[in-house]
């Protein structure tokens, strides 16, 4: 059964300007294995990268109805891809439902569906 959607866009220049700062606004979105990833990444892919998962947890949050907070934080949410590159989304190391992330010059966007007995 469906239990929840969740949709997200977001600008990347505010990711990047955001990223430019500090490390510390990564390090609160990825989690430790995400920031790996993005350690191999270029500059604009590492923006990409970044902007793609702060959209899939925020959707993630909303599809859970909780938004981001006490009850579901960013690392509580990790995205992992598989051999060819299709994510999936896992909620405190369970995996919850299904993702898709896209990227177009400014803008990243991720839709979540959240199953029961998934
Ligand atoms: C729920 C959350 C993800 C919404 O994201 P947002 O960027 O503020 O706003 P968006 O425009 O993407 O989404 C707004 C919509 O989310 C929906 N929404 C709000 N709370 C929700 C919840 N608990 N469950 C599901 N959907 C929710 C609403 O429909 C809202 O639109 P509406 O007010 O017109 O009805 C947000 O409240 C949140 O938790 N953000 C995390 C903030 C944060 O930690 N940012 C880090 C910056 S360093």
């Amino acid at each position: 059964m469906i239990t929840g959607i969740g949709l997200d866009i977001v600008e990347l220049s505010r990711i990047h300007r955001l990223d430019a700062r500090s490390p510390k606004f990564r390090e609160r979105v990825l989690t430790e294995s995400e920031l790996a990833e993005y350690g191999q990444l270029t500059a604009a892919r590492k923006v990409e990268f970044l902007a793609g998962r702060f959209a899939a947890k925020e959707a993630f949050s909303k599809a859970n109805g909780t938004g981001i907070g006490g009850a579901c934080s960013f690392q509580d949410i990790e995205i992992r891809k598989d051999a060819k590159g299709k994510p999936s989304i896992y909620f405190r190391n369970t995996e919850t439902g299904m993702v898709s992330i896209t990227h177009s010059k400014d803008f990243a966007a991720a839709q979540v569906l959240l199953q029961t007995n998934y």
